[in-house]
């Protein structure tokens, strides 16, 4: 493999920290103390000043198998190589076909389509819209309220945002984004702390959908 293709940019080499903004960080603070990486391998960054970090949430859930996998890069490596890049806009290729049947063959019940996005939060806002465009295809075209809770993330997208139950990330948006109802929040550690299973409290917060689905009954301009 092209070693000379792995990036190794450590913070000495790095111009300014200025251009990029980072997502969901302190970046004044990050910058005048920033924690550069420089290198990955199984379950370990390696920072710039050369500690082994254990990466405890797996790169946010996008290395679950582990950093540098020899066959993935080389698969990876490969693929580039014979087809780098190919639209799925009226053209397609072998891929992404394979892929989804392999996929469909996996999921439960009558789950026998896949819709490809490129991240969590354009999958959420992908769904949202799906299920708004099934319904106004159906017998039920009034039926686009949705129901999410206090606290919830569902990615940045302005979808996601509607759903998602952290205020600070609707604060702008809150006109792009009606039509949704959230429901209470379930962290109660007084009730639900260190349950077996299903903790024995907490029906009530199902029971507060119904409700939410009553009062959904009326259109938004009628309440
Ligand atoms: C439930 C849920 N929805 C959406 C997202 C957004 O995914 P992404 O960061 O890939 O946009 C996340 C990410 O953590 C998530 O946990």
């Amino acid at each position: 493999m092209a070693e000379a293709a792995i990036s190794t940019v450590s913070l000495s080499e790095a111009q300014s920290l200025d251009a990029f903004w980072m997502p969901f960080t302190a970046n004044q603070q990050f910058k005048a103390n920033p924690r550069m990486l420089v290198a990955a391998a199984g379950m370990y960054y390696t920072a710039s000043d050369g500690r082994k970090i254990l990466d405890g949430t797996a790169g946010l859930w996008c290395v679950n198998v582990g950093h540098g996998r020899r066959e993935i890069a080389e698969a990876v490596h490969q693929q580039l190589l014979q087809l780098d890049y190919a639209s799925s806009f009226q053209m397609g290729h072998g891929g992404a076909f394979q892929f989804a049947e392999r996929l469909v063959k996996l999921l439960p019940g009558d789950l026998n389509h896949v819709f490809f996005t490129n991240s969590g939060s354009e999958a959420v806002d992908t769904a949202l819209k799906l299920a708004i465009a099934y319904h106004a295809l159906g017998d039920e075209p009034s039926r686009q309220r949705f129901v999410g809770r206090e606290r919830a993330y569902h990615g940045v997208n302005l979808g996601g945002i509607a759903v998602g139950g952290i205020a600070t990330n609707r604060r702008f948006f809150s006109e792009l984004t009606p039509g949704v109802d959230h429901l209470g929040h379930t962290h109660n550690l007084e009730h639900n702390a260190f349950s077996r299973g299903q903790p024995l409290w907490g029906e009530a917060l199902a029971d507060e959908l119904e409700t939410v689905v009553e009062n959904a009954v009326l259109k938004p301009s009628q309440r």
